[in-house]
């Protein structure tokens, strides 16, 4: 029996030997298109080569890719458990040529696919046409013998394929494959043809067209092939069943569902339960691994749709624990090698579907019941009013399209109509409610987009380029039609890689491609949900309703990462330093550094920032891989995480944790740092490289700041550290090892030096060598010896005065000592003198003019200063006027 991965196997081989290159799945979160939700077939990841934009070095290639079709154009969702062929999720296999060959290879390979390769049987195949294409029913009349009636001409939609509502298109041709008429079913174009007797394998489409905006069709640049095989489909006609769900993959999922809940997998009315449960799991488990995380907005909330569907079929099962993420091992067992995503995201998958499934749970029961109750009070058949679904929507979290579900197998239906009037209520009280506070009313731009698009989707976890459309463009507060090169404009966009500042992380910049034209992105900011991008017209011209490529900065987003993870090892490393009062009181996480505000009443000293610098570099070099979840608050702060106090957290948040400890935080107890954050981290802590402390400083009262480095700025710091150094160490004459003795040892010198040389102006100013004596002049009747000295301090002036008074015998003494620019003034006056003219007088007199106040002693010896000795002559001359005026 051929298995799904012989299958994927065979074809793959297959095309490689038809020339044709083997390419990996695209994520299913496409990157390049933002008009889809998610990839819904193998084609997705090939747009731009089909429309020319961009060449690649193949121009055919094979996939097996990973699909789903929930939300958006393609939605199956509603459809899963009930039939056998529908599914949220599944593998598309495909073969594509991007101009190199056209219908006439195509359909030739399509045909040994099928009979020789996979050998089915030929009489039971059929082939459908688009109505007007002569030339692909005359290939298939060559190539496979069939009759004219075997080869079905189809003049609807059914047979012209499009991606999404633009992008490239074309005719199809389809392979059905008769189950036989013990199954209901008529073929293709008759009216049972949704039955499950006739069911397309194989999708070969002709890509002739590109559909644009508005509507027009213009012929792409060259003919090719895009083809889609679905793998459950044909590996259910292989294994003799026309069941997917009964296929080795399924089945293997069904019975692990039936062996967990104790409920046999083809029970009478519970083996749809197995079914939604097994297709469910599926498509949840990959989105998660994608990146997608449960949410209330856009891919997310599709997300949860169909993790709350699958919860209420395991709910109608009678369990009453988590079941979904007890299943995950065994998808992992079944599908882990040929898509190794899952098994590296399976803590995270199991995570976040057991804990949705635990929080869903407690609102699950009290919802159903209401849901009974109200039932119970309608006639059999009324529809259940839309109030009631907004309800259980608004208040118990049920999906509109749960409830539908749950009514299905009773038989009855939503009023949609009045349930769509109850959201529009309460969207329309919201909005009363920002109208009317003042700060909204600056903002009313954002909230009225906001409000007409719904909040921007952020890709930037997990891809640093993404097509987004552009939805409007905002200059002075309104939207405008175009914006062209030089302009500043906002740019809101319906999904983006950029990052917007929050949580101290600063916003990405980078660049935004159209058709038409190109922009900077200098900043992104957040507001009302929106992300708003603000740019700089570089090129052409912007126009509102294109797709854009919208790209970061990539170097300056993997410093700030590096700066921001490190920035949670610091705060873990100062609390396990300091005390657990350590708390986070601000941050900012930039590419050239990372500050981080904390409460802490002193200052660290020197052991404390190498112990906290130390710890960091040893989480670093762990190299422990960050892993991101998201819970509610309250279960975050249950396993230790660390939480702004006072924050408004909503109903779930990130929680990111790195590290490991013996004794940590966590579900594990092993987590060194765990914090509720939004902002976008490093891989593994080794991508930090390296952690350089810059010290800390007061911030406000009781609030200290750290200042680090990381990576390649630390880097740079301590290399031009060490240049310093090493200047230094050639400035000093000594090796670098001996530059702290050296410089030490040049100081002592230096101190020595300066008491010898202080020794010497003062014994130089006594002079008691060779130098001439100052002579006393006659002022007033008195000798007066009056001098202005350098290098000498006021210390030293009442000794050299009482030497130049023993010396005179009788006279007066006025000494001003110039130090830098400021003066001392010392005045003596002989004994015989004092009764005539007192030496404070003296000093008092020199210091007004030496810009100084005062001064003061005995009448035989008084000291004062100023602080300008520019003025020492004028000083002197007053002083002379005193003894003239005295005599
Ligand atoms: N893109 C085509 C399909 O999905 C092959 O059916």
């Amino acid at each position: 029996m051929a298995s799904l991965n012989d299958i994927r196997a065979t074809f793959l081989n297959y095309f490689k030997a038809q020339g044709h290159a083997v390419v990996d799945s695209s994520p299913l979160v496409p990157r390049n298109d933002p008009t889809l939700m998610f990839a819904n077939s193998g084609m997705v990841q090939f747009k731009n080569l089909f429309t020319g934009v961009e060449t690649r070095d193949y121009t055919r290639a094979t996939t097996a890719q990973k699909c789903v079709r929930a939300g958006g154009k393609h939605n199956d969702l509603d459809n899963v458990g009930y039939t056998a062929r529908h599914h949220t999720f599944f593998e598309m296999l495909g073969n594509f040529s991007f101009g190199d060959y056209f219908k006439s290879d195509a359909i030739p390979f399509a045909w040994d696919m099928v009979t020789k390769e996979l050998g089915i049987n030929a009489d039971k195949l059929l082939v459908t046409v688009y109505h007007t294409d002569d030339e692909a029913a005359e290939i298939w009349k060559k190539v496979a013998g069939m009759s004219d009636d075997r080869i079905i001409r189809i003049a609807t939609d059914d047979n012209f394929w499009m991606m999404g509502p633009t992008g490239p298109c074309g005719p199809s041709s389809e392979i059905f494959y008769d189950h036989g008429d013990h199954i209901w079913g008529g073929p293709p174009g008759s009216p049972e043809e949704d039955g499950d007797r006739f069911v397309e394998i194989w999708n070969l489409v002709f890509m002739q067209y590109e559909q644009h905006e508005d509507g027009s069709r213009t012929d792409l640049p060259n003919q090719s092939i895009d083809t889609g095989m679905g793998l459950e489909r044909v590996a259910a006609l292989l294994q003799g069943t026309n069941d997917n769900y009964a296929t080795d993959l399924m089945r293997s999922l069904i019975e692990a569902s039936a062996n967990l809940t104790g409920v046999a997998p083809d029970v009478e009315g519970k083996s749809v339960h197995h079914r939604v449960i097994a297709d469910h799991l599926r498509s949840t488990s990959f989105l998660i691994a994608d990146g997608v995380m449960p949410s209330n907005e856009g891919r997310g909330y599709v997300l949860r749709r169909i993790m709350r569907r699958a919860m209420r079929h395991a709910h109608q099962l009678g369990v009453d624990e988590p079941l979904m993420h007890r299943l995950v091992p065994n998808l992992i067992g079944q599908m882990g090698v040929a898509y190794p995503e899952l098994g590296q995201a399976q803590s995270l998958i199991e995570e976040t579907l057991r804990s949705e499934e635990t929080r869903f749970r407690q609102t699950l029961d009290r919802g159903l019941g209401l849901l009974d109750d109200e039932l119970a009070k309608l006639p059999d058949g009324v529809t259940l009013p839309g109030e009631t679904a907004f309800k259980l929507y608004d208040t118990y979290g049920f999906p509109l399209d749960l409830t539908q579900d749950a009514l299905r197998e009773k038989g009855r239906e939503v009023d949609v109509a009045s349930f769509d009037a109850a959201m529009e209520a309460q969207k329309a009280k919201a909005r009363a409610a920002w109208s009317g506070s003042g700060e909204a009313k600056d903002a009313a731009i954002w909230f009225d987009l906001a409000e007409q698009h719904g909040p921007t989707e952020f890709l930037g976890y997990d891809t640093e380029t993404a097509e987004g459309q552009i939805l409007a463009l905002v200059c002075d507060g309104a939207a405008i039609d175009t914006v062209k090169t030089g302009e500043s404009v906002t740019v809101i966009v319906n999904q983006t890689p950029f990052y917007a500042e929050s949580g101290g992380q600063v916003g990405d910049t980078g660049t935004l491609k159209t058709e038409t034209g190109q922009a900077t992105i200098t900043d992104t900011i957040k507001t009302a949900g929106l992300f708003l991008h603000i740019a700089q017209v570089t090129d052409g011209a912007l126009t509102p309703g294109t797709g854009a490529e919208l790209r970061i900065d990539h170097d300056r987003r993997t410093m700030i990462r590096a700066n921001h993870s490190a920035t949670h090892l610091l705060h873990e490393a100062l609390r396990v330093r300091l005390g657990d009062h350590v708390a986070q009181r601000g941050s900012l996480n930039a590419p050239d550094r990372l500050r981080f505000d904390f409460s802490h009443g002193a200052a660290l000293s020197g052991a404390d920032l190498s112990a906290v610098e130390a710890e960091v570099n040893a989480y670093i070099r762990q190299n422990s891989t960050v892993e991101t979840r998201i819970m509610t608050p309250d279960d975050a702060r249950a396993i230790g995480a660390q939480a702004l106090f006072g924050e408004k957290y909503g109903d779930e948040v990130r929680v990111v944790s790195m590290g490991q400890a013996a004794t940590g935080k966590g579900t594990d107890g092993q987590t060194y740092s765990l914090e509720l954050c939004g902002g976008t981290h490093v891989r593994q802590t080794g991508d930090i490289g390296l952690f350089v402390s810059l010290g800390d400083s007061a911030s406000s009262a009781g609030v200290r700041r750290f200042e680090a480095l990381t990576g390649e700025a630390a880097r740079r710091y301590l290399a031009e550290q060490d240049q310093r150094l090493a200047q230094v160490a050639s400035a000093v004459k000594a090796p670098v090892a001996d530059v702290v003795p050296r410089v030490q040892a040049l100081l002592d010198e230096r101190k020595a030096m300066q008491a010898e040389l202080a020794q010497l102006r003062r014994d130089l100013a006594l002079s008691s060598g060779d130098q001439p004596q100052p002579e006393g002049r006659e002022v007033g009747g008195v000798t007066l010896i009056a001098q202005i000295l350098s290098g000498v301090t006021g210390k030293d002036l009442p000794s050299l005065i009482d030497a130049h008074k023993s010396r005179l015998g009788s006279g007066a003494v006025l000494l001003i000592a110039d130090a830098d620019g400021k003066a001392a003034v010392a005045a003596g006056v002989t004994e015989d003198l004092t009764g005539r003219i007192s030496a404070v007088d003296l000093v008092k007199a020199a210091v007004v003019e030496l810009g100084g106040k005062g001064g003061g002693g005995r009448p035989d010896m008084a000291q004062g200063g100023g602080r300008d000795a520019a003025n020492a002559d004028a000083a002197i001359k007053a002083a002379e006027t005193l003894l003239e005026t005295s005599a």
